[in-house]
């Protein structure tokens, strides 16, 4: 089925009780063991989706997930480039997405014309692409990075070798200052969502939680500048820690601070309290919402698993190519 040929599903009417929810959870653990289906989510999913996967975690934990797990069906409750990692690892299972429109705006800042036009322009350049990209971006790219291991594999790759790095212009930044890598191209490319947590706004939240320990995502449009201010003195250099949603998760149940302030999407905050139910942890933005990540409901899940629907596809042949880009990722 393709992204946009969409299947009737039920409305979104989020379960009114915990005892609603309840009910759904049980009959999506049955039929998830009568199709012999893992459910996969993403840290950002709402807190019904999280409490009924088997695995939660960041990007680089799902496609870790992904390639190895023995089930005949994956179902990816994240966004669709996620899906799609998912069965580019798996050509041969059934991969499952309860929303197919579930997209993602950093995702959709770059074409493959464009990444092929830049290409031209940098022949001697290798590809290093974050996994927010479609499969056709990755089948072009030479390496995948996710924000949990994007330092050690940009740092994996020879010194003297230019580097194009998509799409995200923050991280991008952010792997260029810690590295101190010069030949290092960047596309223009950002998240809404991270974009808009504002460098002002974390700094007033911290000054009002001066003990506060504070987790950046590096897709933060405010990473450089808080990392700056931290090297600066003006923020405290030990607790101001630039990390992937999976790196938040350690950092609050290893670290000794009490209150954690966490700049990233809200849906986190779910799992860092389950984690770290001793801390307290607080949105660094709390308008810090992926509407993308909200498309998937306990109703959709349900109905997916239901009905074995709506599929992920992705072209054998791209699929082939984009896998050698993100099993160098896994290599590293
Ligand atoms: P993580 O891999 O850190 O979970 O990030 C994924 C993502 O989409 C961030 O917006
Ligand atoms: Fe994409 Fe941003 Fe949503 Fe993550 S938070 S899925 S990068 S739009």
């Amino acid at each position: 089925m393709s992204r946009t040929a969409l299947p009737v599903l039920p409305t979104a009417q989020a379960a009114t009780s915990a005892a609603d929810t309840e009910s759904i959870h049980q009959e999506v653990r049955r039929l998830a063991r009568q199709h012999d289906a893992v459910i996969l989510a993403h840290n950002y999913q709402v807190p019904e989706v999280q409490d009924v996967a088997d695995f939660v975690g960041d990007s680089l934990g799902l496609a870790v997930e992904a390639s190895r797990t023995p089930a005949r069906v994956i179902v990816m409750c994240g966004v669709y480039f996620m899906a799609e990692t998912a069965k580019i690892l798996n050509p041969d299972k059934i991969v499952l997405i309860p929303d197919l429109t579930a997209g993602c705006s950093l995702a959709d800042s770059i074409t493959v014309e464009q990444l092929k036009v830049w290409k031209q322009e940098h022949p001697e350049a290798l590809v290093v692409s974050y996994v927010n990209t479609t499969a056709a971006i990755k089948a072009e790219s030479d390496y995948c990075v996710t924000s949990g291991n994007a330092l050690a594999v940009v740092e994996s790759i020879p010194a003297n070798r230019p580097i194009l790095f998509l799409p995200d212009m923050y991280l991008g930044t952010w792997i260029k200052t810690t590295l101190g890598r010069k030949n290092m191209e960047i596309w223009a490319g950002e998240c809404h969502v991270h974009a808009g947590i504002r460098t002002s706004e974390v700094r007033a939240r911290h000054a009002a939680h001066p003990g506060s320990e504070l987790l950046i995502h590096p897709e933060c449009g405010c990473t450089s500048r808080l990392v700056w201010a931290a090297g600066k003195g003006a923020l405290p250099t030990e607790t101001t820690h630039v990390l992937s949603t999976e790196g938040m998760v350690k950092q609050a149940r290893t670290s000794p601070a009490t209150t954690m302030l966490v700049a990233t999407e809200t849906g986190l905050l779910h799992r860092l309290r389950k984690e770290a139910p001793e801390k307290t942890i607080l949105a660094a933005d709390e308008r810090a919402v992926c509407r993308y990540m909200k498309q998937i409901t306990l109703p959709k899940l349900q109905h997916t698993l239901q009905t074995l629907s709506p599929r992920v596809e992705v072209d054998r042949e791209v699929a082939a190519r984009a896998r050698q880009a993100i099993d160098r990722m896994l290599s590293v």
